[in-house]
């Protein structure tokens, strides 16, 4: 997920608008910027590794000369974050400029390919390519248009591309295939983002760009065709009603909820993910002589479903210890025998990174599974699985945990591959029941979110929760109950339904809201009989349920409802979402922010 901005006008310098329209963006990726322009036949550049602020302040981003211009913002998904890495990205003789937002399968072949060919690169981004694709489609008397066209004929992937060039310097062309880009036009200006919040101070007239489509920007026009058989497309302007601030949500009202309802996609996204970046952390598992998961957190919920994952899979059944508590623990016990997998969507949080350095100066191998390039993790271990979020603004983490789940049962499978615990036959179907989450979960999230807002209008003023489950559910207990009380401060314990009764049962009196996840697994029968003890002394049953489950539906006062058909080892993904919900509703119903819950740091780097 990156931010994509590109300017035509008549007259004056776009370095400016360019600058503050990355700004506007920022929350799409952070960690390189660049601008280019073009004037009297040349490309201006600048462009490094850094925040936006950080980079205008050592190179003076509105500092360049034109009236025509693109800019990006990175969120890195190849390619460490670094000043050769940052876009725009150009052909040989820098006559053409690029910006990119999305993944290019294909690129390593592309790149062979265009090597032999006597070109020279200068990052090691999947982008890259492209530029240099268009220098040899012009060299062979392709307009700009006619070049980015037969490019996108021979990439694989998915792409929101951005193009100028000093031989059209009175245009910009833009195409995409899964990644947004949106039009903007006003009198004598021409605009295309990857976000309406980038040009929204100066125009609310968007025009749509859509998938399979390739659109030519001048100051007075702009000209889409479809990129199959150059049909022109007559679309209508949309006028735009929000605030920036409100564009930069997406229209929603916080960064958590607009994420939440990311989820699918950013699953989809993760699940795209090459297969040879999973198969050499599955050998190094499935050589160990022990395993460990190390996290915190919601990461630590996520380790706590993987255990799972890999139990049903590929028959290891790996320790989840808080990365916190993990040295503690080991006695300096720990081995070259040993593995560990890290689990911190930052790849930051101190806690990880001291107890995997521990490991590592023991000789154990390292896995990470991380949302951030080049982030600290990544430069210990050694295999890194880059999870595809996208930046997760928020604090309280969602997106993220989903993309870790994602990752963690595609890395589970390819486990089982190896130790072949299963079938092959059984772990297809397994890959394909996982194909299949994120749709139930867009479902999820269309259905059971009035539900969510309306049960927080009825519980938003009681003290204590219980949040409870079994097997594989106790991970989804355990992070409901940590995101209500991180963002609505109300208090709240995640347990195994199992352990409820040596206890926690104590709590419960008339009124008491008990929230039980409790998917149709092999600990159905058994959580039933909590529900009845929890029931019978007076507790209000909020549960998350199967939707064809009329047992439980019938014993519970509220009930979320979850499409049948999801593999158990599956269910936290899709279990967790109404808690997510809930919370969130909850926070608002209270009135705090659940972008910025208190005490928090959406990274936790202090031990
Ligand atoms: C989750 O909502 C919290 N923000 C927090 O528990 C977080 O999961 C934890 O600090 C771990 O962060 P990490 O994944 O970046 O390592």
């Amino acid at each position: 997920m990156c931010g994509i901005i590109a300017v035509i006008q008549k007259k004056g310098q776009v370095a400016p608008f360019l600058h503050q329209a990355l700004k506007r963006l920022e929350y799409r990726g952070y960690d390189s910027v660049g601008i280019t322009t073009i004037s009297e036949d040349q490309l201006f550049t600048k462009k490094d590794k850094g925040k936006i602020d950080e980079v205008h302040k050592k190179l003076n981003l509105d500092n360049l000369p034109g009236s025509i211009g693109i800019g990006h913002t990175r969120w890195a998904t190849h390619g460490i974050p670094s000043l050769y890495n940052s876009h725009p990205h150009f052909d040989c003789y820098e006559k053409i400029a690029v910006v990119h937002n999305g993944v290019i399968d294909n690129f390593l072949e592309l790149r062979k390919k265009l090597l032999k060919k006597g070109h020279t690169f200068g990052s090691e981004t999947d982008t890259e390519v492209i530029p240099h694709m268009i220098e040899d489609e012009m060299k062979s008397g392709s307009s700009l248009k006619e070049a980015i066209k037969n490019v996108t004929e021979r990439i694989e992937g998915t792409y929101a591309i951005v193009a100028m060039s000093i031989h059209e310097p009175d245009k910009i062309i833009c195409t995409r295939n899964g990644n947004p880009l949106v039009i903007g036009k006003k009198e004598g200006t021409s605009y295309v983002s990857s976000d309406i919040p980038a040009f929204l101070p100066m125009t609310n007239s968007m025009i749509l760009l859509l998938d399979g489509e390739i659109a030519t920007l001048t100051t007075d026009d702009v000209r889409i065709e479809k990129l199959s058989d150059g049909s022109v497309i007559e679309r209508d302007t949309i006028k735009i009603s929000w605030t920036a601030s409100q564009a930069q949500k997406g229209g929603f009202p916080h960064f958590m909820l607009k994420e939440i309802h990311e989820q699918p996609d950013a699953i989809k996204q993760t699940l795209r993910i090459r297969p040879e970046m999973f198969v050499k952390a599955a050998n190094t598992i499935q050589e160990a002589n022990r395993v460990y998961f190390l996290a915190m957190g919601t990461s630590g919920h996520s380790a706590m479903a993987g255990r799972y994952m890999f139990a049903s899979s590929s028959g290891i059944v790996p320790s989840f210890e808080l990365a916190s508590d993990f040295t503690d623990i080991m006695y300096d016990s720990i081995s070259e025998d040993d593995c560990i997998i890290a689990i911190t969507q930052s790849g930051e949080t101190t806690d990880t990174i001291t107890s995997v350095k521990y490991a590592k100066e023991h000789g154990a191998k390292i896995i990470a599974i991380t949302n951030v390039v080049g982030s600290s993790i990544t430069r210990i271990a050694d295999h890194t699985i880059i999870t595809q979020a996208g930046p997760e603004i928020g604090v309280a983490a969602t997106k993220t945990l989903m993309v870790q789940l994602a990752a963690l049962a595609q890395l589970s499978i390819h486990t089982g591959q190896i130790t072949e615990f299963r079938t092959n036959e059984f772990l297809m179907r397994m890959r394909e029941n996982l194909e299949e989450v994120p749709d139930k979960i867009s479902n999820i999230i269309a259905i059971e979110e009035e539900k969510a807002r309306r049960l927080a209008r009825i519980y938003y003023n009681k003290p204590s929760f219980l949040f409870l489950g079994r097997g594989i559910s106790i991970s989804t207990a355990f992070e409901g109950a940590l995101k209500l009380k991180e963002i609505s401060y109300n208090h709240a314990e995640g347990y195994s339904a199992g352990e409820s009764k040596h206890g926690p049962i104590a709590l419960v009196e008339k009124g008491y809201p008990v929230i039980f996840v409790a998917p149709k697994d092999s600990t159905h029968g058994r959580i039933i009989g909590n529900v009845m003890e929890m029931k019978s002394r007076g507790a209000e049953i909020i549960s998350v349920i199967e939707e064809s489950d009329s047992d439980l539906l019938e014993l519970s006062d509220h009930a979320f409802q979850i499409p049948s058909g999801i593999r158990h080892e599956f269910s936290p993904m899709a279990y967790v979402v109404p808690l997510q919900l809930f919370s969130y509703y909850m926070a608002r119903r209270n009135g705090y922010d659940p972008d910025k819950p208190r005490n928090l740091a959406k990274s936790v780097t202090v031990l």
